[in-house]
């Protein structure tokens, strides 16, 4: 299957990068940190929430297209646990845009057969928020595309905090004096309990950090950083990134032939 019989590209740049694409090399998981909403209002003279709303609009369509182009996976980093920090005014209308974008989009998600997981301290999210999240991933769990991964009330720190303290509930319930954590066992009981380990992070608005998302989860992922403002991150944008990290040559620390291996491990989950 080509990309174009996947994607129709809506202009000749679109074209030229789905044509350079290959099918058989996309990211098993790809991570994205959403970032500079609030400064591509700001450029506009418009106030933060015209960003968000705006950015909604990037998700859409970055959803939309990795569903298309097949990923298996997609986590969009939407609300860390430092967001809480913002003014109220602005952390509200984050929620109220996230239920909207729920309600409306719900058929889109179906339809396009993705299905909708949402990770991060959900319990400490606004009731509504909780219960519309509940019934979207409850809508979508049967279908068997692209897995969208949405991090809510999200901190890589605190997923490894609570993955310990499973462990050692765990213990604790069963009494097991001898139980040791291996990597493996760690992963299992973080959020991402299941999912591939993300191979391509994308950070958009220039900043060279990454924010406390998927900490452990990231180890041996190719990060790309673009200066556009998220508002901006087109479907061409998303191309262009998609294109840079096949060009690379992925060694987790070894040799190249690793590569087959690791990623038909992660392709395993
Ligand atoms: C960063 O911009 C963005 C966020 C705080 C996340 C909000 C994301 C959206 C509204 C996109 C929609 C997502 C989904 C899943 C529908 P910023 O405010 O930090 O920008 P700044 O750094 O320029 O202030």
């Amino acid at each position: 299957m080509k990309n174009n019989d996947l994607l129709k590209p809506a202009s000749r740049e679109e074209a030229e990068l789905l044509e350079k694409l290959d099918p058989k090399r996309m990211p098993n998981h790809l991570a994205v940190i959403m970032d500079g909403n609030g400064r591509w209002a700001e450029k506009r003279h418009l106030p933060r929430v015209a960003g968000h709303r705006a950015g909604v609009k990037a998700a859409r369509e970055v959803i939309e297209t990795c569903a298309r182009l097949n990923l298996p996976c997609l986590t969009l980093y939407a609300f860390s646990l430092e967001n809480w920090r913002r003014p109220q005014a602005e952390v509200d209308f984050l929620m109220r845009l996230l239920r909207e974008y729920l309600k409306r989009e719900l058929p889109t998600i179906n339809k396009n057969n993705i299905r909708l997981l949402v990770i991060g301290r959900s319990a400490q999210l606004p009731e509504a928020v909780g219960r519309d999240i509940a019934d979207a991933m409850r809508q979508t769990a049967r279908n068997t595309g692209m897995k969208l991964v949405v991090a809510l009330n999200y901190g890589g720190r605190a997923e490894l905090a609570d993955a310990f303290n499973a462990m050692l509930d765990h213990v604790r319930a069963n009494g097991l004096s001898a139980f040791r954590a291996d990597e493996q066992t760690i992963s299992d009981h973080l959020y991402t309990a299941g999912l591939p380990d993300p191979d391509l992070l994308i950070r958009t608005s220039g900043e060279m950090r990454v924010s406390n998302f998927l900490l452990w989860q990231i180890a041996y992922a190719e990060i790309y950083v673009t200066e556009a403002l998220w508002p901006d991150f087109s479907r061409v944008r998303l191309l262009e990134a998609l294109v840079d990290f096949q060009k690379r040559e992925r060694r987790y620390g070894g040799l190249g032939a690793l590569r087959a291996e690791h990623d038909a491990r992660s392709r395993r989950g």
